[in-house]
């Protein structure tokens, strides 16, 4: 199967994802990389593992509408059974979320719905809270809304900053993102009335 991934800088979670099919855990390839930011790491993460790269420069269009429909014909050339979101930062339209609808992911940097919108790791200390994490849902129109499938959680430690439970959370990212990928490809995670089923149970 095919998967597409879309970046705008580091691509962590998409190393995580290359490893993991490169050490034959999911059933299926990345056909390409696209990134709207020419100079986003994550870019070079790809082509070291030869894997196709795009660059689509969203300030090279007009508006919003114009630059998903770009992307919607893009994507459409790899016709991808799976879109993953690695640190893409961009807002997607309504239709762009409606033509991918159930094969559209992205990783939150939170226990959503706790936290949905930027600066999560701030929040959440700010918060006092003892518990943070990660979470992996289908997108949906709802920015940071929609069904989770997956999530781990950390705890916060009492002299953490945003950047060392960043730290803390990312390295639980790049476990979860690799199996929800699995999962997906594998054809256990299907998304029914906006309800993720694994293996057939409602999650
Ligand atoms: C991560 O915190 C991820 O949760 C969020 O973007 C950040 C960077 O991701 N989506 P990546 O390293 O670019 O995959």
């Amino acid at each position: 199967g095919s998967i597409v991934v879309l970046i705008s800088g580091s691509g962590s979670n998409l190393q995580a994802i290359i490893d993991s099919v490169k050490a034959g855990d999911i059933p299926g390839q990345i056909s390409a990389v696209i990134s709207n930011k020419e100079n986003a790491y994550g870019l070079q993460r790809a082509e070291q593992a030869d894997i196709p790269t795009r660059v689509l420069d969203h300030t090279e269009f007009a508006n919003r509408e114009i630059f998903d429909a770009n992307m919607i014909r893009l994507i459409d050339e790899y016709q991808p059974d799976l879109v993953v979101l690695s640190g893409f930062m961009r807002i997607l339209t309504a239709d762009f979320v409606r033509r991918y609808a159930g094969k559209l992911i992205n990783i939150h940097p939170s226990l959503l719905p706790k936290y949905q919108g930027l600066h999560t790791h701030k929040r959440a200390i700010e918060a006092g809270d003892s518990t943070h994490g990660a979470s992996v849902h289908f997108v949906t129109e709802e920015l940071d809304g929609g069904p989770v499938f997956i999530q781990a959680s950390v705890p916060v430690e009492q002299d953490d900053t945003p950047e060392t439970l960043a730290a803390r959370v990312l390295v639980q990212e790049h476990k979860i993102y690799p199996i929800a990928v699995k999962w997906f490809m594998e054809g256990r995670i299907q998304l029914q009335d906006n309800i993720p089923h694994l293996d057939g149970v409602s999650l």
